[in-house]
């Protein structure tokens, strides 16, 4: 199955993150008030700073901004360096006017993380439901923390994360140690982010090719959680060219 996943393939990065950026500003400019989905990791990092230069010298304004990010690490709270909220407060919301009581990411410290997730989900529906969730995607093809074996209808929960995954986020970028990081997560549902209106997921780099290619071109299964896109109406990959370079389609 090839699904309905649209492609944007750019030669470098920086092309992904000016076409992601871009993309999210026509989403922001086009009403008073807009939802995000927003994602962590190093492929979004270039686009949250371009977003943070539209702002700053093109005033692209996030005052009406509501956003939700897909995950957060279980056990670490909001003031830990390595939680996603401070990478979130670090590489955009400082930079932005967006309020800070509409920035939503799951507390990693929550003593209820059942009620959390409910919750989560719950401020989702209040807000409208997301106009734009931004994604990446792992090396094993998984969106947020939604790994291989995730229902295509799960929700937000508390999961646990691969050996894979941990490693990828030991190499050195984030933890410097595997031992560091840790083994669980809260996160966003496969079922919470198809829910979204429009779905824009990056990937940069070769060692995102095979994932990428079992995403838009191997069947609709559980086993790639990025393949659960296929059916979405308005799911764009925005890849360069290493990301791309195993497409049979390209
Ligand atoms: P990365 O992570 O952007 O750091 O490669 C992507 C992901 O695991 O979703």
């Amino acid at each position: 199955m090839s699904g309905n996943i649209k492609l944007e393939i750019c030669d470098h990065a920086d092309g992904v993150a000016r076409q992601a950026a871009a993309a999210l500003a026509g989403v922001i400019r086009s009403r008073s008030e807009t939802v995000l989905g927003l994602a962590t990791g190093s492929t979004p990092e270039a686009t949250y700073a371009e977003l943070a230069r539209m702002h700053r010298d093109e005033g692209l304004g996030f005052a009406g901004v509501t956003s939700f990010n897909l995950d957060e690490y279980w056990g670490l709270g909001g003031d830990h360096d390595q939680s996603y909220r401070h990478f979130m407060t670090d590489r955009l919301f400082r930079h932005v006017d967006i309020l800070p009581w509409n920035t939503h990411v799951l507390n990693g410290r929550a003593r209820f993380p059942e009620l959390e997730c409910r919750s989560f989900e719950d401020r989702i529906l209040s807000a409208g439901g997301v106009d734009l969730w931004l994604l990446g995607i792992g090396g094993n093809g998984h969106i947020a923390f939604n790994e291989p074996g995730s229902p295509v209808d799960s929700r937000t929960r508390l999961v646990s994360l691969t050996q894979e995954t941990i490693d990828a986020n030991s190499d050195g970028r984030f933890f410097s140690d595997a031992a560091e990081v840790p083994r669980c997560a809260l996160s966003a549902g496969i079922g919470t982010i198809r829910e979204a209106r429009s779905i824009v997921l990056l990937a940069t780099g070769d060692k995102k090719a095979d994932a990428v290619a079992a995403a838009v071109e191997g069947p609709f299964t559980e086993d790639c959680p990025a393949s659960l896109l296929q059916d979405h109406p308005d799911c764009t990959f925005i890849i360069d060219a290493g990301a791309a370079s195993k497409l049979a389609s390209r």
